[in-house]
């Protein structure tokens, strides 16, 4: 297995504790900690003015109380929106986190993170530079996991902070992964559970990768799914997940 400069956790919040906080905020990584989760998984794009904050969609509608395109507003307006109150009215004035801010509050819990970089359309360069060099150059010492489906992301990744480990995310592990994974020069393969065969997580591992499935919210499921070996299952609900596997498990 390709050597690790942490120890990867078995389960990684989703989003944070997204099943019972607003995904990709402050308050949801609180609650993965308050959960016992040891990481958090959260999505990363930028801002009109090239800086990174913690959100999944290219567009705004749906997890703030803004409106359109990521890509189209400057942090300062990103950041003063809402992204707790369409989770529910307790979360309201939650705002989009900037990647520094989420980087600041998992030193202070002493979580770790599996960064998605998930550029809106033609930044995939520039989103993987920006998030690289800021995490290569933080002195919090937050252990940190890349991951992105861009390819083009993950080469400047590699190229900008090659100390710090990448993982190839996939919905269904493609024919050439094995070169994929050679070039891009990751640890892991991501995939989505729904399409992951046992055979599939043996020939990763024989081929020195580690595998991690999202996103698994059914006990029964994550439990199947470390039996066939997979390292870590990445879920909304870290709390239920770790039960299910016994309490020990990251
Ligand atoms: O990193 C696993 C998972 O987050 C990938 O899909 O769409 O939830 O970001 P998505
Ligand atoms: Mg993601």
């Amino acid at each position: 297995m390709r050597s690790l400069p942490f120890a990867l956790p078995s389960v990684i919040a989703h989003r944070g504790a997204s099943a019972v906080a607003p995904e990709n905020t402050l308050a949801a990584f609180r609650r993965a900690a308050d959960e016992g989760a040891a990481w958090i998984e959260c999505d990363v794009k930028l801002t009109a003015d090239g800086r990174p904050v913690v959100i999944h969609d290219d567009t705004l509608e749906r997890t703030t109380d803004g409106g359109g395109p990521v890509a189209g507003a400057p942090l300062d307006t990103i950041g003063a929106l809402d992204a707790g109150g369409w989770f529910d009215a307790a979360f309201r004035g939650e705002p989009v986190p900037t990647l520094e801010e989420t980087l600041d509050l998992l030193a202070e819990l002493g979580l770790g993170a599996n960064i998605e970089i998930k550029p809106c359309k033609g930044r995939e360069r520039e989103t993987a530079e920006v998030v690289a060099a800021l995490v290569a150059a933080q002195a919090r010492d937050v252990p940190v996991l890349f991951s992105s489906f861009s390819h083009e992301s993950l080469a400047a990744a590699r190229d900008t902070a090659p100390a710090v480990p990448r993982g190839l995310l996939v919905w269904e592990l493609p024919g050439d992964w094995q070169k994929l994974a050679e070039t891009l020069d990751v640890v892991a393969i991501h995939a989505d559970h729904a399409t992951l065969k046992p055979d599939q997580v043996a020939a990763v591992h024989a081929a020195g990768y580690r595998v991690l499935a999202y996103t698994v919210n059914d006990e029964a499921t994550a439990r199947a799914l470390v039996e066939t070996g997979v390292n870590a299952i990445i879920t909304d609900a870290p709390g239920r997940i770790r039960a299910a596997l016994g309490g020990e498990a990251g």
